[in-house]
């Protein structure tokens, strides 16, 4: 099925601890509203623990919208990443994790990714067996997400991470750390797919916006980026996808001005710990 306009709505690191239950209702009613779909980026949970994923379960269940996302690096803290997905599953998330998921004519692929750094300066597979398999760990992220744009076909196509694949969206953060929060492996498969928008998290103090060196737009949806650079809007990013349209990029629209009302039940205490992406 297809129709005139696909909105997505896209938010990560929303953090969730044995505590927060409740935290990000309205927020989520308020996305269920203005969206057709909810993207969720990585890192679900704080501590990566099951009893966390079931808080944020039990906030999602009312979401009468769609729900897509990826896993990100505090939700395999615990080694329990498997039941958070499957906790986050049976609400009706969709989890990505070289996986494709479609919606009205809008292809979807996630994986979580991971790090090595960008351009010149990222990381090769030489010396150390150690240093061999940190790699390699990036570059079967990129080889899933590559399996997984292929399988998508000719249509609007939307990448899910929660790790960056380019510098751009991790400039604010210290530079020493920017190795750490992501892998420009994960841009080769984007722009070999001609993406339409990529979205991803972890850099909470990175930048909101940037583009692949073939032009594709990248947004980091990091709740604490969005409330710190959109202060005087709901902390989730709202995009339009028109799939109808075969152009090369202009039907996604990045919408900077939200048409909704201000959140006005801050979900304070959910990005806490912004020094820990
Ligand atoms: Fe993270
Ligand atoms: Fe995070």
């Amino acid at each position: 099925m297809t129709g005139p306009v696909v909105r997505l709505a896209a938010v990560a690191d929303i953090h969730y601890s044995k505590t927060s239950q409740g935290v990000m209702l309205p927020l989520f009613a308020q996305i269920a509203e203005a969206a057709d779909v909810l993207m969720l980026c990585g890192d679900l949970t704080d501590y990566g623990l099951t009893e966390e994923a079931r808080q944020l379960a039990k906030d999602l269940a009312p979401v009468k919208i769609p729900m897509v996302g990826v896993l990100g690096n505090h939700d395999f803290e615990a080694g329990q990443e498997q039941d958070i997905a499957r906790v986050l599953t049976d609400v009706g998330v969709h989890m990505l994790d070289g996986d494709t998921w479609e919606y009205r004519g809008v292809g979807f692929a996630g994986v979580r990714g991971f790090c090595g750094g960008f351009g010149r300066g990222a990381l090769g597979p030489w010396g150390e067996k150690i240093i061999k398999d940190f790699v390699h760990e990036a570059v079967q992220e990129s080889l899933k997400l590559e399996s997984a744009l292929a399988r998508l076909g000719e249509q609007h196509r939307i990448v899910l991470l929660h790790y960056s694949p380019i510098r751009a969206t991790v400039e604010g953060e210290p530079p020493e750390i920017f190795p750490f929060l992501g892998s420009s492996r994960l841009e080769d498969p984007i722009s070999r797919f001609d993406v339409t928008a990529v979205f991803h998290g972890h850099a909470h103090k990175g930048a909101p916006e940037g583009k692949t060196q073939t032009g594709i737009p990248v947004y980091n949806v990091s709740y604490a980026v969005l409330k710190a650079q959109y202060p005087d809007q709901p902390p989730y990013r709202l995009f339009e996808v028109h799939p109808e349209t075969q152009e090369e990029h202009p039907s996604v629209t990045p919408i900077a001005e939200h048409a909704g009302r201000r959140a006005t039940d801050r979900p304070a205490g959910a990005a806490k710990k912004q020094q820990s992406s």
